[in-house]
């Protein structure tokens, strides 16, 4: 029973930076991994698009008798996560910005939120910000093009640099000191970001939060692998493997139609 693997979607490589997380928590672990990248961006299709892929990815993964789900994509986790949680048994840990900890922790009163169209016009994710957001100004940012870049193999490139500068200069003009990377591909920004943002700006992410709620609901419904061994992961594409074997190598990628 534990050692079923524990399925992990997203719309493309953003979720292998949640992964890594997951991974280096719960080595035991066996992982079923998707990126969902014909249909990528995800942030780009209406809610019930949205739905209607985490419906087919979450399918097809049950079928591969997952023992819990990860949507391990804010997009995916703001417009599906409480559809699949009523539709299917097994439990499932989505991911969100981050507005928690940052409203929490600055001291300007004022924190950026780089996300997809998709999260950022969520009820969730108003929800979550009207909740924890009291008394703070949040600055919201659709990271357009950043999500198809990155997919596209443009990660590092002067583009790359010259777009995230564009959303992060008017937020550090208006005072941030936290920017919360609601949008789990964003985490590969980190590099660029820690180079051209000033300093003391925190950047937020909540990828060990993440895997660290994984790990309390393995043990809590009884579900952890109680093998000594080592884990394996296998990595599924809907579309061209050719970015994620970037991001994966030298391990088995498994390309797959999920209509
Ligand atoms: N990684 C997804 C997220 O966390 C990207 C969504 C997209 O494909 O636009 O939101």
């Amino acid at each position: 029973m534990g050692n079923r693997p524990i399925g992990v979607f997203d719309s493309g490589v953003g979720g292998l930076s949640l992964l890594r997380e997951l991974r280096s928590l719960l080595p035991n672990e066996n992982f079923i991994y998707i990126s969902d990248n014909a249909f990528a961006p995800y942030g780009a299709l209406s809610p019930e698009d949205i739905r209607e892929r985490s419906r087919a990815l979450t399918h097809w993964l049950c079928e591969q008798s997952c023992k819990l789900i990860v949507v391990a994509c804010n997009t995916a986790t703001t417009n599906a996560i409480e559809s699949l949680r009523k539709t299917h048994p097994m439990p499932f840990v989505g991911i969100e910005p981050a507005i928690k900890p940052a409203a929490l922790q600055t001291k300007t009163g004022v924190v950026g939120v780089l996300a997809t169209k998709g999260t950022l016009s969520s009820g969730l994710f108003h929800e979550t910000a009207t909740a924890y957001g009291q008394g703070v100004r949040i600055l919201e940012k659709e990271g357009k093009h950043l999500v198809e870049m990155i997919e596209s193999g443009m990660l590092q490139s002067e583009e790359m640099e010259q777009l995230l500068q564009s959303y992060t200069q008017p937020m550090i003009e208006q005072g941030v000191d936290h920017l919360v990377l609601g949008c789990t591909h964003y985490p590969f920004l980190t590099p660029i970001l820690n180079r051209t943002l000033p300093k003391h700006i925190k950047i937020v992410d909540c990828n060990g939060a993440v895997a660290k709620q994984v790990e309390r609901v393995l043990n809590k419904k009884e579900l952890g692998c109680k093998s000594q061994d080592l884990g394996n992961t296998t990595y599924y594409c809907t579309g061209d493997s050719q970015t994620m074997r970037q991001f994966v190598t030298p391990e088995n990628i498994i390309e797959l139609s999920i209509p």
